[in-house]
């Protein structure tokens, strides 16, 4: 195997050269019903899909494009927890590699301001029982330079640009599964508040005034938090509170 220190995340991966999108072949396994851990890679999706039914821009051979399955026994309503620990397991591991980061709530990475990392989370679930977690993880390692994506070169960077230097994909993912499954382990064990304390340690948008994009309406205040279900409370100058589950920030 792939020289890891974990006991799941990572035991079982798929591997393809090519794929629409590793979300959809991993829902699939989802339902075949794949162990809690299998991982879906490619090295490039040629339908990668975004949050807010955005597409996400997969070329070969430069990023990390992945889905990690997950079978935790929590409430439905906590699964946006996941979301979060799954970003703050990315986040330590581009900083293990001496980067430094900034989680964009709910979980978009950025570096100097641009998105390095996206991370799309889908439920595979019952009104009261969920019966898989799909985390989805777009990591832009070697790209060069976006001069040719210019719907995306003032809001994205790479690493590779940040670094100056190509980073190893494959150390990079032993980092990642073995970050998540501690933070992972330790969720199931003692609940959020140890992860919600680490993903604060990163947020970058907490205290800030912001721009919320929800599907129905935009809305102008300060991040004041995240509740303990992971929802960002925004506080609208005239006091009212809204309590945000889906949204593009604007910070
Ligand atoms: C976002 O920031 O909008 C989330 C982007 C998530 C992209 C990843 S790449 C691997 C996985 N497969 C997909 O189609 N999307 C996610």
């Amino acid at each position: 195997h792939l020289g890891l220190e974990t006991e799941y995340i990572g035991r079982h991966i798929h591997f393809q050269e090519t794929v629409d999108s590793t979300q959809k072949i991993a829902a699939r396994l989802g339902y075949e019903g794949a162990p809690e851990g299998t991982v879906v890679v490619a090295e490039e999706q040629t339908a990668g899909r975004g949050r807010l039914n955005r597409q996400w821009y997969s070329p070969s051979g430069t990023g990390i494009w992945m889905s990690i399955l997950l079978r935790p026994n929590i409430p439905v309503h906590q699964a946006p927890q996941l979301t979060l620990l799954a970003a703050v397991s990315v986040a330590q591991a581009i900083e293990e590699i001496g980067i430094t980061v900034g989680i964009k709530w709910p979980n978009d990475i950025l570096i100097g301001g641009k998105k390095a990392v996206g991370i799309l989370t889908e439920l595979q679930a019952d009104p009261d029982r969920i019966h898989a977690v799909i985390v989805g993880i777009g990591i832009n390692v070697n790209q060069q330079s976006y001069h040719f994506a210019s719907e995306i070169e003032n809001i994205a960077t790479s690493l590779c640009i940040e670094t100056g230097t190509h980073v190893n994909r494959a150390t990079l993912m032993q980092r990642i599964f073995a970050n998540m499954e501690k933070l992972y382990k330790e969720y199931l064990q003692n609940g959020f508040t140890v992860i919600k304390v680490l993903w604060e340690s990163y947020a970058i948008s907490i205290g800030k005034e912001i721009k919320a994009r929800t599907m129905h309406e935009t809305l102008i205040g300060t991040a004041i938090g995240i509740t303990d279900d992971g929802v960002l409370i925004l506080e609208e100058k005239n006091g009212s509170i809204h309590y945000i589950h889906s949204a593009d920030i604007e910070i």
